[in-house]
């Protein structure tokens, strides 16, 4: 039912003559409408063209581990932003790899890095499947939670018939989907998430705004989707692609914010207000452009915009809302006075003096307080992994109050 949908697969393929059946597993993920992102190794490379795998998937295959772009660690991000990996075909030489934490080219690597689901297709002759040393291997995978597909009994490449064909491609898509199953815990329901600044016009050139990406809130909103929920995502200006599978709005100020979040709550069970939006806006928006006269002071009149979580706060109804709050000092002290203030369910805050937190970088350092007055500190880790436990909070939440 959709289990694939939106989802970010990797697919490793290995050095095997059965590389050609990838093709065909890529073509039924995507038709499934699952993000497909392929890796090959080297080997791999002997049997199948990347080419085909790029067409296929709509995305770059990756190959190597290191990238002349020194600021990007394709290996973490691919690691990080998925939501299963399957590899198919899986040698005896990756199996053996990974049983013993070797991690020496791109797959490799990113499998060690991961801490989505490990499926393994193996192919390969039956005698070396039969091998102790291989079975052992996958022994010790298995039991530390790696799945294995396969293989099946049948024609194998040497012409003989015997157990280490590559289950074929439909079965192996469908054991997928039926893992990801598992982990749509989100499935029915819809959440707003809102991200990045708002923007508060002074003239037609001019703005008031804050240093907030939108990362954080484009996080929460691409795990969401990914683990099943309708997503409303209400963004500020940044510079950030809309994610797949996301109802998505592009807003201005605070009060376009305000508007939206209105018309979209209704039917929504939840909103995670990632945005910073600007408590003031300048009272008087200029047609043209303000000119610089003799006048050394420039005074100029704010008036304060509506405080959405707080109004939505006031008739809460059943809905989760959750909050965050960035703060230079007294972080618990304040999280808590929000909290209070706002009627939220959670409140997500970080002292955003810290390195490794806030705005701009791509990792956050969170302090969560819940309605309870139930207080955890979370250590330094990516903005997707943060999502992670955010929406993990929510589920518990949703779970508690039998909705
Ligand atoms: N928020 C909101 N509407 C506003 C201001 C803030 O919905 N006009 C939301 C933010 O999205 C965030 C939470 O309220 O989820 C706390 O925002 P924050 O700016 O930290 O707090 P403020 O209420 O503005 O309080 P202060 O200015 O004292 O920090």
């Amino acid at each position: 039912m959709g289990a694939l949908r939106n989802k970010s697969i990797l697919v490793g393929v290995t050095g095997s003559i059965a590389a050609y059946k990838a093709a065909e597993i890529v073509r039924l993920l995507r038709k499934k409408k699952a993000i497909v992102y392929p890796i090959m190794t080297k080997a791999a490379t002997h049997f199948l063209s990347p080419l085909t795998l790029q067409n296929l998937a709509s995305q770059k295959v990756t190959l190597k581990l290191f990238s002349r772009d020194i600021r990007k660690a394709e290996h973490l991000s691919l690691a990080e932003l998925a939501d299963a990996c399957l590899i198919a075909p899986a040698t005896a030489n990756i199996i053996g790899k990974i049983a013993n934490g070797i991690a020496d080219d791109i797959l490799t690597t990113i499998v060690l890095a991961t801490k989505a689901p490990v499926l393994l297709a193996p192919a390969m002759n039956n005698m070396m499947y039969e091998n102790p040393i291989l079975q052992r291997n996958i022994g010790s995978l298995k039991a530390i939670g790696f799945k294995f597909i396969g293989p099946a009994r049948g024609d194998l490449a040497d012409g003989k018939i015997g157990l280490g064909r590559m289950t074929e491609p439909q079965e192996i898509v469908e054991c997928l989907e039926k893992v990801m199953q598992s982990r749509d815990d989100f499935l029915g329901k819809a959440f707003v998430v809102t991200a990045g600044p708002t923007r508060e016009p002074l003239d037609r050139v001019r703005f008031f705004s804050n240093y907030s990406s939108g990362k954080m809130g484009y996080a929460l909103a691409e795990e969401g989707a990914s683990r099943g929920a309708r997503i409303v995502l209400i963004s500020g200006p940044t510079s950030l692609d809309p994610p797949s599978g996301v109802e998505f709005h592009w807003v201005e100020s605070a009060r376009e914010m305000h508007k939206m979040v209105k018309e979209k709550m209704g039917e929504a069970d939840g909103i995670v207000m990632s945005a910073a939006v600007s408590d003031y806006a300048p009272a008087r928006k200029e047609n043209g452009k303000i000119k610089k006269t003799t006048q050394k002071k420039f005074i100029l009149e704010l008036v304060q915009n509506p405080d959405i979580l707080k109004e939505l706060g006031q008739r809460k109804e059943n809905k989760i809302l959750v909050g965050f709050c960035a703060e230079t000092k007294d972080l618990e002290k304040e999280a808590l006075r929000k909290l209070k203030e706002k009627s939220l369910d959670l409140i997500v805050a970080n002292n955003i003096t810290e390195e490794g937190a806030g705005f701009k970088g791509d990792t956050n350092i969170v302090t969560l307080i819940n309605n309870k007055g139930k207080v955890e500190h979370l250590s330094r880790r990516s903005k997707r992994e943060v999502a992670r436990v955010i929406w993990d909070k929510i589920r518990e939440m949703i779970e508690n109050r039998g909705l």
